[in-house]
């Protein structure tokens, strides 16, 4: 096979959720349609327990099973396909944020009888802010769930999206029959199986007296009107328009039950981008160039705290990426070679000689490798679209053993390269600020400093809204902020400037103040 085939063979895309939507379920049954695993129960869920909060051994032991699941390659129907992971605890967003940097696409799954909820809202922001192609699969129909054009009227609202249901239920709960494919026409009757992977019937004339038989009049009748409002009320699937991040389609189905799935699967493998362009500060990259590159979009570290070494996850954008080849290492200026680059098939991990754009490869890592980071075959490019986020929660960071402050040091710097957390350090005072997304971050913090560098911390209680970046349309005008403000500019570990704001009161007095400033909660802008 060809390069140019190889690069449109690939579908690369995450799956995200708000936790117990069923992501874990219906990744496992993506799976499991692929064949890339026999039997269900194979994979684990990443997924951090709320009981886990203050068991540390359980973080660290899911963090193990998420390396393991961190991406998930398998073929179906010659389509290489590459799920990526995304943690669903809410404090580890800033993960999810990341990985969706290497998707170029998304699946989100909702609960029928939740609605959207929470994390899915914020994670749709990331999904709209860089014009993702988004499939909504509505999951759980064999719960008694609402009627499916309310839920598609909170999709729409919720997740501000246009859509076009691609297939249909009939019923839920106890009285769910099946689900009527719209985009092929054709009905697939429900039978509970969690194992066994359903045949769908060909009905191509929904007046033929077939419907009724394997419905019932009623089941048929409704599901006849349901089709001709679906007729008058939303758009038939327009490709460009899904591509483009503006029209998502919809599917229905009970992942727990291998149903709605090849529905979702089939039209996925059809519609889905391959690889896409991609922005550098330079220029754009375009997958079939002859010249690698590729970016770091996360970092995992060894569960083996005698061994730092990690994994840095690569998205490859352009190019061939071989083994043993030598590639620079932009951000330090660096030539490297790896020798035992691995991909994922399943939830095995193999070293492989050479990987295609939108594939994910694992490089054994000692330290070189930050979030963001670029690799290419010598040009000095910059990938755009990582940004960091202002956190939510703020603390100072205190050495509580000065025998150790070497170790916190390197620490410190170690883990907010893998990204567990932001840090910030006070011009005013020198002192050291993490910023984090959820609690159990610091915890985690405290936790893996002590026993992966064997330094102790102490945490200080810091009052802060948020972290802004700061674009500067008058130079001196950020000059006179930076004096008057001093007590509240930072610097992130880029060296940007970085204002502290107390409270959004205080945000809003320098936005009003200093119009020629521009505050931002992310750092790309
Ligand atoms: P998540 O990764 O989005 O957090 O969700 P996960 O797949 O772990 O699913 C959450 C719970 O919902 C699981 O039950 C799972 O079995 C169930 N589930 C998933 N899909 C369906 C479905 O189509 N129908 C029904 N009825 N349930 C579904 P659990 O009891 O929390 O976990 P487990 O003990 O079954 O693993």
């Amino acid at each position: 096979m060809g390069f140019k085939e190889e690069i449109e063979r690939r579908r690369t895309f995450g799956i995200v959720s708000h936790p117990d939507a069923g992501k874990t379920t219906l990744t496992e049954k993506l799976l499991l349609f692929g064949g890339a695993i026999h039997v269900a129960g194979a994979v684990k869920s990443n997924k951090i327990k709320k009981t886990a909060t203050s068991d540390f051994m359980e973080i660290e032991r899911q963090r193990g099973i998420s390396v393991a699941t961190s991406v998930m390659g398998f073929e179906y129907k010659e389509i290489k396909i590459n799920i990526l992971d995304t943690p669903g605890h809410q404090d580890f967003a800033e993960d999810t944020f990341r990985v969706l940097t290497a998707c170029d696409s998304v699946i989100i799954v909702v609960d029928a009888a939740k609605g959207v909820e929470t994390q899915t809202r914020k994670l749709m922001q990331v999904c709209r802010a860089r014009k993702t192609p988004i499939i909504i699969f509505v999951n759980k129909l064999d719960r008694p769930a609402g009627d499916p054009f309310d839920i598609l009227d909170d999709i729409e609202k919720e997740l501000q999206i246009e859509v076009t249901p691609l297939s249909w239920p009939i019923g839920s709960g106890d009285l769910f029959q099946g689900i009527y494919n719209i985009h092929e026409q054709n009905l697939c009757l429900y039978s509970p199986s969690i194992q066994t992977i359903p045949e769908g019937i060909e009905i191509n004339d929904l007046t033929a007296p077939d419907l009724e038989e394997h419905l019932g009049k009623r089941a048929a009748q409704q599901l006849k009107e349901d089709l001709q409002l679906i007729r008058e009320l939303y758009p038939s699937l327009d490709r460009t328009a899904y591509l483009a991040g503006a029209v998502a389609p919809v599917f229905f189905g009970s992942a727990l039950n291998n149903f709605g799935i090849r529905e979702l699967l089939d039209c996925f493998i059809e519609i889905a981008p391959s690889p896409l362009p991609r922005e550098t500060v330079e220029r754009v990259v375009h997958p079939d160039e002859k010249k690698f590159t590729g970016f770091v979009f996360k970092i995992h570290a060894n569960m083996d705290p005698n061994h730092r070494d990690r994994v840095a996850f690569v998205k490859v954008c352009s190019g061939m990426f071989l083994r043993n080849a030598a590639y620079l290492h932009v951000g330090q200026g660096k030539i490297m070679r790896f020798s035992t680059p691995t991909a994922f098939m399943a939830s095995k991990k193999s070293i492989i000689d050479e990987a295609y754009p939108g594939d994910i490869i694992g490089l054994h890592d000692t330290g070189n490798f930050k979030i963001g980071d670029t690799l290419t075959d010598g040009e000095k490019l910059h990938f755009k679209g990582i940004p960091s986020f202002s956190p939510e929660l703020f603390k100072y960071i205190e050495n509580a053993d000065p025998m150790k402050t070497k170790q916190l040091a390197k620490g410190i710097d170690q883990l907010m390269d893998e990204g567990v957390a932001q840090l910030f350090v006070n011009q005013f005072n020198n002192r050291k600020i993490i910023g984090t997304v959820g609690a159990l971050q610091f915890e985690v913090i405290e936790y893996r400093l002590l026993h992966e560098y064997g330094a102790s911390c102490r945490w200080e209680g810091i009052n802060l809204y948020k972290a802004c970046w700061i674009e500067a349309l008058d130079e001196q005008e950020l000059v006179n902020f930076k004096l008057h403000k001093a007590q509240y500019m930072a610097k992130d570990k880029w060296g940007r400037d970085i204002f502290l704001a107390e409270s959004p009161y205080m945000l809003q007095m320098a936005q009003e103040n200093y119009k020629k400033l521009l505050f931002h909660f992310t750092s790309e802008f």
